[in-house]
């Protein structure tokens, strides 16, 4: 008698990139990049400067027109009809380097914005759940605050309940803790590391090893535009397959 056979079940991905193309010019940034996200994955992307990691969450959220290939996010297609793109951008919650917030707005305006005067959500209902983000990024006792009285990991968390106040699918970080001191860069990482528990699916750019090696499910290495090699980040940080990632990784763990 044959064994059945052993039924894993397949999550279908929540975005699926394949064989993407971007070009500036006669330069081309991205050389068929195919990759999928399925939920609940914490992908961190890593590679040297210069590589097209932003350029491809870019690509991911829409900000960039594509040369070649297809991006699908929650079945929708990136490059797609105007109604379409606010439709991922509103599933996909980006944080950037430099923080991007609002000078002129508070800690709890900032987070309400988007929900409030992009999607016209009701107020009230968005300020209950905006006020409960910025609790579970710790800022609870800074709702008011103006960025400028902020220091940079605050600002950054504040970016963060941000990006979940429209309850995303999907966040993406690009270097998230690049811009900061290396006092505040903990305690990011301590609210990332929170929400890739409570299983948010998640890509991430970074070069904190520590960080991927701990909550990465999968590490994937770019260099020039294209994917080298991908794995677990544990597997991969002990022992690289290529000597391009070999060599990257030796100097940013340095
Ligand atoms: N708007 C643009 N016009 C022309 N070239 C661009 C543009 N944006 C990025 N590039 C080029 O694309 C390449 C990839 O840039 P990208 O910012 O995606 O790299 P990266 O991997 O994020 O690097 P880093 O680690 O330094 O952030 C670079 O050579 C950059 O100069
Ligand atoms: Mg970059």
């Amino acid at each position: 008698m044959t064994p059945s056979p052993v039924l894993t079940p397949m999550l279908a991905p929540v975005l699926a990139i394949d064989g993407l193309v971007k070009r500036f010019g006669k330069r081309t940034i991205l050389d068929g990049i195919s990759m999928n996200v399925v939920p609940g994955e914490i992908v961190c992307l890593v590679g040297p400067s210069g590589t097209g990691k932003s350029t491809l969450l870019r690509c991911v959220n829409g900000l960039e027109d594509i040369q070649d290939g297809r991006i699908m996010f929650d079945g929708l297609m990136v490059r797609a009809p105007a109604r379409d793109i606010i439709e991922v951008r509103k599933r996909i919650g980006m944080i950037f380097q430099q923080f991007n917030l609002y000078p002129h707005l508070t800690a709890l305006q900032n987070v309400l914005l988007a929900p409030v005067v992009v999607h016209r959500e009701d107020r009230r209902v968005v300020e209950a759940r905006a006020r409960e983000l910025l609790d579970r990024v710790r800022l609870s006792h800074r709702i008011d605050a103006y960025p400028a009285q902020l220091s940079g990991g605050e600002q950054q968390r504040v970016a963060i309940a941000r990006a979940l106040a429209t309850n995303p699918h999907m966040l993406m970080f690009d270097e998230p803790t690049s811009a900061l001191d290396p006092e505040t860069v903990g305690e990011v990482l301590a609210v990332m590391r929170d929400l890739a528990h409570e299983g948010r699916t998640m890509l991430v750019v970074t070069h904190e090893m520590r960080f991927a090696a701990e909550v990465g499910t999968r590490m994937v290495f770019m260099d020039q535009g294209k994917i080298v090699e991908e794995g677990n980040p544990r597997a991969m940080l002990a022992a690289p397959r290529t000597e391009r990632a070999q060599r990257f990784l030796q100097t940013i763990q340095q």
